[in-house]
């Protein structure tokens, strides 16, 4: 469990490429670990220059930027191209990509493929899957080609409708205990650390406790290693539902909103563009461009 709290402008000047190595110490020395989502350029490059430990790209793009109810329909070519554009920007974080939905459940053959594709064609360094007990010939192939791999437990969003929707997971002795022994078998399995998303906080901090590897809370309260939360969510971009367990560090939905309206209200007014927006020829070179005009 975290028990030191160092801020972002406390990280040393040189900064040095966050490894499943680092994250590893982090948890030893009790030091808690930050983990955003971002899915293109300027949020890659936004929450790298903010000193976050882990960058995912998370399949949540399927929601927060494709428009789709569920991650369910997000594809591979979906998540290759957005982590091209994250890996373009972020220069020091860990770099996660997800792996949606049928790209890891047909086949070990065809999850060690995919997630090969992430890190020879996307630029990330590692990849994240969701599942317990299910998946660990999947985890232990991918792990075995030398790829690291984050475990998902808790509220699987991939799982949703055999969940009976997006609710809390591991409420009652006996769930609770299952996502125990998941949470050990994956450590086992190789994974480097594990997402615990939407369970109760004392069983967090019990498993968090019991596992060499970090685990990454999102819904899951102050006893895991680290925090992840959604870039989305952070910043306040939709004024539509939040979930209970996000903080809203900012409402840029407002502000985006004025801005555009502000925008509109000057083109309507022509007031934008003004003069320091416009181009202009000199004065000499206008005047011979009428004359050559009136003699043509
Ligand atoms: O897809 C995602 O963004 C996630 C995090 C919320 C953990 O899986």
């Amino acid at each position: 469990m975290s028990t030191t709290s160092p801020t972002a402008s406390q990280q040393p000047a040189a900064r040095k490429k966050v490894t499943v190595r680092t994250l590893r110490a982090r948890k030893r020395r009790g030091e808690p670990i930050t983990m955003l989502t971002a899915y293109d350029y300027p949020s890659a490059l936004a929450v790298d220059n903010a000193g976050t430990d882990v960058i995912l790209v998370g399949d949540s793009l399927g929601m927060v930027v494709l428009g789709y109810d569920t991650t369910l329909p997000v594809t591979m070519d979906d998540m290759l191209h957005h982590c091209k554009a994250v890996a373009r920007g972020a220069k020091y974080a860990l770099l996660v990509g997800d792996m949606p939905f049928m790209s890891y459940q047909v086949s070990v053959e065809e999850a060690v493929r995919n997630a090969g594709r992430f890190l020879q064609e996307a630029g990330m360094d590692a990849v994240k899957l969701e599942g317990g007990r299910e998946r660990l010939d999947a985890i232990r192939a991918i792990v075995s080609a030398g790829i690291p791999v984050m475990g998902h437990i808790g509220l699987t969003p991939q799982s949703v409708h055999q969940l009976g929707g997006f609710r809390a997971q591991g409420k009652t002795a006996a769930a609770a205990k299952r996502l125990v022994e998941d949470a050990l078998a994956l450590q086992e399995a190789g994974v480097f650390s594990i997402v615990l998303e939407s369970v109760p906080g004392r069983l967090a901090e019990l498993i968090s406790r019991k596992l060499e590897v970090p685990t990454i809370g999102i819904g899951a309260g102050v006893g895991c290693d680290g925090q992840v939360l959604v870039f989305h969510d952070v910043l306040g971009l939709f004024d539509r539902f939040t979930p209970r367990f996000v903080k809203q560090y900012a409402h840029l939905h407002a502000v985006i909103a004025e801005a555009l309206r502000a925008y509109n209200d000057d083109v309507l007014a022509r007031r934008f563009p003004a003069a320091e927006h416009t181009v202009e020829m000199k004065e000499e070179e206008w005047e011979m461009l009428e004359k050559m005009l009136q003699d043509a």
